[in-house]
């Protein structure tokens, strides 16, 4: 048996403790907004926080995020800095497919509470991991500057 903290309520599961926290997350829980993409960590689309830190949920199993704070995109309608971060994704109109911006958004929101006003080397350090096939990556750098308040 499991417990962690899913955006602010305690989910309990009995799931396998080596469970990647992708598949719990999906499949147990039904919280579709974390999307999966390569199960290997090196695509980005399954990015959620731990602890606040953004992390890949296909390499974090169940066991390590025991007792721990996870947030998911579905918590971002409820944090400032994620509020600010979509109304920018919105207004500079980053999405085309769509597929990896939540898994964007939450490593473009953990950069912003680490790093209020992100330099061109802190967001591409940060965003590296996250990988468009639409290839977003001019936009999305925009609206993180957008959403830092500096001009874009
Ligand atoms: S699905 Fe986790 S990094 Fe690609
Ligand atoms: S918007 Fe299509 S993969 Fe990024």
């Amino acid at each position: 048996m499991a417990q962690f903290i899913l955006n602010g309520e305690q989910v309990t599961t009995d799931a396998p403790a080596d469970m990647p926290l992708l598949w719990v997350l999906r499949d147990v829980i039904g919280s579709s907004g974390t999307k999966f993409g390569c199960g290997i960590g090196a695509c980005g689309a399954c990015t959620v926080h731990l602890e606040g830190q953004a992390v890949r949920s296909c390499l974090t199993s169940l066991a390590s995020v025991e007792g721990k704070q996870v947030a998911t995109i579905e918590a971002m309608a409820r944090d400032a800095v994620g509020q600010r971060v979509q109304a920018a994704w919105r207004e500079i109109d980053v999405v085309q497919c769509g597929y990896c911006q939540s898994g964007q958004i939450m490593s473009a929101v953990a950069l912003l509470k680490s790093r209020p006003k992100p330099s061109d080397e802190d967001i591409d350090g940060a965003m590296s991991g996250n990988i468009c096939r639409c290839g977003t990556y001019q936009r999305i750098r925009i609206a993180i500057k957008k959403a830092a308040g500096s001009t874009a």
